[in-house]
């Protein structure tokens, strides 16, 4: 989605904002631009479409002198990828530069207002509206431009981050916010503005998060401000962001994506650090038992998530359902937050989100608090949106996840709902002894596990080769690997644009086994489970029909080996942590597939990192 970046101080902000929009670049966008005012005063503004190399190349010979500056990658909305829709824009004056992040519904109705008053727009987009709100509300009320941005917003119905600066002031960014992300990061003698901290932290740990309906007053040698629209004043918190700038690069990796899948042995590590006690096999999430009787008295547990997060929570469901035996829904957050759900005061939902600013998901929470229920987080930027918005919840602490697929965030995710099953269990007395020290025991083994994992990546590198130009791929997986099955396939499709779908395996005989034959591999995850025995009888009704079976195995497994044509064998671990084992190959067949048709495997076509808008 959209990123924005600011800068003023001292030195020079070009090189710092192009620095923080290749920073960004990870969370998907299709042009990007920036805005700077020189020191005589004069606004310059370039942006093109493509990628912020190809702004870099097109500003070479231009006027990047200044110590104030905004820039911008834009992720289409309103109007065509192309060089006008691109951010900055100007209003018609060329006055007043703004970059915005989100939507704007109202805009038709705002737009078609300053059209009777004269104004014209270059582009199709509804930040031009703003802007040029802002730009008649300031010369017809005479205000500042402080006043000018509080009142335009008071108009504005949607979500938004935005940053404006104008003509002749190389002294005062006006930035704020409306369920979009958006940091002031503080320096000494300069502050950084961006969407997301961590394309900031080679400048400052500092950082203030801009609260929805606050305003920021950024002035050279002057504290920083904060106010409402209405002009009242909100206290600053500095919050300290701990972060190491190789987190943020590839380390000789060829993908973000290929890193991530490869650090999955540490981040579990981490994510079960001072949760899982290697020595008594106890697990405690901190989050459950500062919480212990809201969670004792809950009657149900309503998961809310998108994408990936959706695909570990329906691995949570089985896992609370199985542990705590407490009745568990799981619901796409774009989907509960419109269909009038029925939430009681006693229910937990579990919102789950690797960004934390997944703007479906962060209504949901907003929903479920006004409800009354207890809101609990899963998420991994700390001091994200909905790790802020929720009355508790646990980080999963796997590090910052560049790639837009994915990775190593679905395996923390299963990893915390583990132990949260865990913790909820033991507190309720549903869970014997002995299972939860089975289950204990498995987590402090993962990393080995996924350590002998990684080692297969030689032989699905090799068999991505024979997959390459297949159209059409199924995932066949059943009980906890159900999910996996959706996940391994939404990563296939995600960055190799390759059709995939996921089902229970026991479901293809209810339709899609009509797709079945010798152009279209199916995936079976064939690892021993409770309901083995009709998994390999699916995969039987597959070879009938002439299908070709990539199955993930475990041990020698001969009954399937002489089914399929491809065997993955992976360790085994207990069944419910099994889906953490399963899909790493299953990354790594959708990352070798991708590269083989060399796609843009980190940062695919149409995708965005954090969804920041409806
Ligand atoms: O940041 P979130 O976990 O809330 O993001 C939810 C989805 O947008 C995300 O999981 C998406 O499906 C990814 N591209 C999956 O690889």
């Amino acid at each position: 989605m959209c990123g924005i970046v600011g800068y003023i101080g001292k030195r020079n902000a070009y090189p710092i904002l192009i620095k923080g929009l290749h920073r960004l670049e990870y969370r998907g966008y299709d042009s990007a631009g920036i805005a700077l005012v020189d020191d005589e005063g004069a606004l310059n503004v370039y942006k093109c479409k493509g990628k912020v190399a190809a702004l870099e190349h097109f500003v070479e010979t231009k006027n990047l002198g200044g110590s104030i500056g905004i820039a911008h990658t834009r992720w289409a909305t309103h109007g065509v990828p192309n060089d006008v829709n691109a951010h900055p824009h100007c209003s018609v004056s060329e006055n007043i530069a703004l970059i915005h992040n989100g939507i704007i519904e109202n805009y038709r109705v705002l737009k078609d207002a300053l059209e009777a008053n004269g104004y014209t727009f270059r582009s199709t987009t509804d930040s031009e509206v703003l802007v040029n709100l802002i730009e008649y509300i300031r010369s017809t009320n005479c205000c500042t431009l402080l006043e000018a941005v509080q009142q335009a917003l008071k108009q504005v119905i949607g979500a938004y981050s935005i940053a404006v600066i104008e003509r002749g002031n190389r002294d005062e960014i006006i930035a704020a916010r409306k369920s979009s992300p958006l940091v002031v990061g503080i320096g000494e003698g300069e502050y950084f503005l961006g969407s997301d901290p961590a394309s900031l932290i080679e400048y400052t740990n500092n950082f203030v998060y801009v609260k929805d309906g606050e305003v920021a007053l950024i002035r050279r040698n002057h504290p920083l401000k904060l106010v409402t629209l209405d002009n009242r004043e909100s206290k600053i918190d500095i919050k300290q962001l701990e972060l190491s700038i190789s987190q943020l690069e590839k380390g000789g990796y060829p993908h973000f994506m290929l890193k991530e899948i490869y650090e999955q042995p540490k981040t579990i590590v981490d994510c079960i650090r001072g949760r899982v006690n290697p020595d008594s096999g106890n697990v405690k999430l901190s989050g459950v038992i500062d919480n212990r009787e809201r969670f004792l008295r809950a009657r149900r547990i309503i998961f809310v998530a998108c994408g990936t997060s959706w695909h570990a929570s329906l691995i949570g469901e089985h896992l609370i359902e199985n542990i705590c035996r407490i009745p568990v829904e799981v619901e796409y957050a774009s989907e509960f937050r419109y269909r009038n759900p029925i939430i009681h005061p006693d229910d937990i939902v579990v919102a789950v989100s690797q960004s934390g600013e997944t703007a479906d998901t962060l209504a949901a929470v907003e929903l479920a608090r006004k409800a009354g229920a207890f809101v609990f987080g899963i998420c991994n930027v700390v001091g994200s949106s909905i790790s802020r918005a929720t009355d508790s919840g646990a980080y999963i602490h796997v590090g910052p996840e560049i790639g837009v697929a994915s990775t190593k965030a679905f395996t923390g995710q299963v990893t915390v709902m583990a132990m949260l099953a865990l913790t909820i269990g033991k507190e309720l007395g549903t869970v014997s002894d002995d299972y939860f020290h089975e289950v204990s025991q498995a987590l402090l083994e993962l990393p080995d596990k996924l350590t002998e994992v990684l080692k297969l990546d030689a032989q699905i590198s090799e068999l991505s080769k024979i997959f390459t130009y297949a159209h059409n791929f199924i995932y066949l997986g059943r009980g906890y690997n159900y999910p996996t099955a959706l996940e391994g396939a939404l990563k296939l499709k995600e960055i190799s644009y390759i059709h995939a779908e996921g089902y229970p395996a026991a479901e293809m005989k209810h339709g899609p086994i009509a797709l079945i034959d010798n152009e279209m591999p199916t995936v079976v995850i064939a690892t021993p489970d409770h309901t083995y025995a009709k998994t390999v009888s699916n995969m039987e009704e597959v070879k009938a029909r002439g299908g070709r079976i990539i199955a993930i195995i475990a041990h020698e497994d001969e009954q399937v080996r002489r089914i399929a044509d491809y065997c993955i064998e992976v360790p085994v671990v207990t069944e419910c942590l099994m889906p953490i084992v399963v899909s790493v190959p299953l990354q790594l067949l959708a990352y070798h597939i991708a590269v083989n048709k060399g796609r843009n495997v980190d940062q695919p076509r149409n995708l965005a990192k954090s969804v920041t808008v409806e």
